[in-house]
């Protein structure tokens, strides 16, 4: 109904202004043949009175001539009649001749097809004819026709021209509506589709687009290109990636729009410690890399309020602002029972999900009363997004793998809402993941996203094939775009960084304190070598294969024994699940076995692994990385890895030495680290010993190029990357809107 008003009242206008301007046109056509029908009559009139008037005149009977003018002029139309004799004489005429026809002004009104006369009784035509008597000039006849008539026709032709025109815009309209109508709905979804990328591959083939919708698709994938271009410039063409320039993507580009973050990790953690209130920072990745983002974004963080006083310290609506000493944004807490969180987050995330896509050796486990838990938490949360969010179309960025099936269970319920989701860690090939019971829904979940992101392409890749395995969706390999129901997920490549430069107080400590202050903390001698290690209790961190490294080269290079020692900081993690206790069982052996035969060996000094199982905080972390020679990351497999760039990031200096296991996402990024197999001991103890004994201007060298990527790429220009491509799908999708408010207003009609 509403597309038909708003389709048809323009339409009906358009057509009553041109009725309106062509009625002047018809009433000048009217008169011209009424003149010209006039004028026949007049001669038709002259030729049929006028041998009796002229008899009538030579016989003098001035009254009869007048009474013959009267009766004559009883017609309907012709309204005065007159005769001059001579230009001189007065007229002889009927009783209504216009005063201002004269004798003496004939000639005024002797022109071909009579002339017509405006006065003040109305418009006349008068028509002169010369009259002949035995082929003498015998006087002139005027006959002055009525033409108010004419007037009076002219108004009802206007009325019927003006109304059979907006009839027939009536008709026109609603012919052309039920056209339209039938034609709309393939229109809106041809441009749909168009907008949400489907379709829009590169020149000159236009793929799966019908004919008619070529010079659009054309016309949006210049406009999208530029977009995009836009968006890539705005990366490339920003040096410097700070807090402040992703407040101006939120405050430009995303026009302020809500921004709520959701991961099961909390940032801030509040334990009761006695009496007291202790603020924890996690051991996690995740929670590094978002933590700043947030900060600069002042959003809701949603996030498992799972601390000893979480809840002594929230507001009703169970929210907390951090960082406790600068409030920059708010924490959501989301409760869970004890039950939810040994099925959702130790089970099917943890023993699950976990081993799944790390390619570590562990057997994931899948139990359904696990799978249930997810499912029921997954739900809790998209409750609680709905909950936080401000407007109905907010910037929702979902974290990891506890959360696969809640883009698809925002979208329901948000349906404007933009889904950017990050999966931090690795996805495995289709074979692998294939084994898991619940894999369709996983992926389905998944791809309610908007926009997907991995660390690597390969990452990407085995998405892409997994969906195209396991799914009916359309895999566009061109553009890596997946289209599920109508719903476009971008997959794309984000490398996740870190804050940069490092906040000062990270770094206020000189280096050489730091390797004093940790030397003597640890009972080593001043000249003592150090490597350091920094992890989660993760068995997919490859603790057990550093440490045999470190074994081998102390067989190989027996000159570093008792010369150098390794302090390998383990957060605690994951505790209750088995597999974690035997791996710190393992791990705790390996170091006790490695110290005890090394301690054996007749010399004397520190041991080679100090394991420090326990939570350190970030300050502490780092004056560790300041104080050692070299850093040794050597995870089995890794999404990115953050402590390679940390690291990194701490050595203002340029000194120390980075070796990196070749699967970790980091490893693509960072050739300059020495790149190892953590499975070969042997390559592994060289690369030990190689960095034990780089010269410094190689350290510096190596040094400088990685802190230069990090600077360039660091967290800020990742969220900002992501931050811009959803910038430009909401651009897209009030494109798209548009059409679909055009479609319900015609479903309505
Ligand atoms: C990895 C995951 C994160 C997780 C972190 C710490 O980095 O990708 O999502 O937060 O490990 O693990 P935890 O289970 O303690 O949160």
């Amino acid at each position: 109904m509403k597309l038909s008003l708003r389709f048809v009242l323009p339409l009906t206008l358009v057509l009553a202004v041109f009725a309106w301007s062509i009625v002047p046109l018809v009433d000048r056509l009217t008169l011209r043949w009424f003149v010209r029908d006039m004028d026949i009559r007049s001669v038709l009139i002259v030729n049929t009175i006028g041998e009796s008037l002229l008899e009538q005149i030579a016989a003098g009977s001035k009254v009869k001539t007048l009474n013959f003018f009267d009766r004559i002029t009883q017609d309907e139309r012709l309204y005065a009649v007159g005769y001059c004799a001579t230009p001189e004489s007065a007229p002889l005429a009927s009783k209504l001749l216009p005063v201002d026809i004269r004798c003496d002004n004939l000639a005024r009104f002797e022109t071909i097809g009579g002339h017509v006369l405006k006065s003040a009784r109305g418009l006349f035509h008068v028509t002169v004819k010369s009259m002949e008597s035995g082929g003498m000039a015998a006087g002139k006849l005027v006959l002055v026709h009525d033409m108010n008539f004419i007037e009076r026709r002219s108004e009802e032709t206007r009325r019927y021209v003006f109304l059979f025109f907006v009839g027939l815009a009536i008709v026109v309209s609603l012919i052309t509506v039920i056209i339209a109508q039938l034609s709309w709905r393939g229109w809106v979804e041809g441009i749909r589709a168009l907008l949400r990328g489907e379709g829009l591959v590169r020149q000159p083939e236009v793929k799966f687009v019908r004919p008619e919708f070529q010079p659009i698709a054309r016309d949006l994938q210049q406009l999208i290109r530029e977009l995009e271009n836009d968006a890539r410039s705005r990366d490339e063409g920003q040096t410097n990636w700070t807090a402040e320039s992703l407040r101006g993507i939120l405050q430009g580009e995303l026009r302020g729009d809500d921004v709520i973050i959701v991961s099961n990790r909390e940032p801030y953690i509040h334990q009761r410690k006695g009496e007291h209130i202790e603020v924890q920072r996690p051991a996690s990745g995740l929670v590094t890399a978002m933590e700043p983002i947030m900060r600069a974004c002042s959003g809701t963080w949603i996030a498992h309020g799972s601390g000893s006083a979480d809840r002594d310290v929230v507001d009703k609506r169970d929210h907390v602002q951090v960082p406790p000493e600068k409030p920059a944004y708010q924490i959501r807490r989301v409760w869970l029972s004890p039950e939810e969180e040994a099925g959702y987050y130790f089970g099917f995330a943890n023993e699950g999900l976990w081993p799944l896509c790390h390619i570590a050796h562990v057997r994931p486990i899948f139990r359904s009363s696990d799978w249930a838990h997810y499912e029921a938490v997954n739900r809790k949360f998209s409750h609680a997004v709905a909950d936080e969010a401000k407007t109905k179309a907010p910037i929702v960025l979902v974290q990891d793998y506890h959360f696969a099936l809640l883009p698809r269970m925002i979208r329901d319920l948000l349906p404007d809402a933009t889904v950017i989701t990050f999966w931090h860690i690795p996805w495995p090939n289709p074979e692998s993941f294939s084994i898991c019971p619940w894999r369709e829904q996983i992926v389905t979940g998944m791809l309610g996203s908007s926009i997907l992101g991995f660390h690597t392409q390969s990452h990407c890749n085995n998405f892409v094939d997994t969906v195209d395995r396991l799914l009916e969706a359309r895999v566009d390999r061109e553009s890596f775009r997946v289209s599920l129901g109508g719903q476009t997920t971008a997959v794309r490549r984000y490398p996740i960084s870190i804050d940069w430069p490092p906040a000062p107080e990270m770094v206020a400590k000189p280096v050489a304190d730091c390797r004093d202050e940790i030397r003597r903390a640890n009972s080593l001698p001043h000249d003592h070598a150090l490597g350091i290690g920094v992890d989660r209790l993760d068995y997919t961190k490859g603790i057990m294969e550093r440490f045999r490294a470190i074994e081998r080269m102390l067989e190989l290079k027996p000159e570093w024994i008792g010369r150098f020692s390794f302090i390998q900081i383990a957060a605690p993690t994951r505790s209750s699940i088995d597999e974690y206790q035997s791996h710190e069982a393992h791990v705790r052996a390996l170091a006790v076995r490695i110290n005890d035969r090394f301690s054996r060996s007749g010399r004397s000094g520190p041991p080679p692994i100090l394991l420090k199982i326990e939570h350190h905080e970030p300050a502490q972390v780092y004056e560790h990385y300041r104080a050692a020679e070299l850093c040794f990351v050597s995870s089995l497999h890794d999404g990115m890895n953050l402590v390679a760039k940390e690291f990194i990031a701490s050595r203002d200096d340029e000194r120390g030495v980075l070796i990196l296991s070749q699967f970790t996402g980091a490893a693509r990024e960072l050739p300059e680290a020495l790149i190892v197999n953590p499975y070969d001991a042997d390559q592994c103890a060289a690369a030990l010993h190689l960095a034990l004994t780089m010269p410094p201007t190689e350290q510096r060298d190596r040094m400088r190029l990685m802190r230069r990527l990090i600077a360039d790429f660091n967290v800020y220009r990742w969220a900002g990357r992501m931050l811009l491509d959803a910038a430009i799908m909401r651009r897209r999708g009030r494109l798209s809107e548009s059409t679909t408010v055009a479609t319900s207003g015609g479903s309505n009609g």
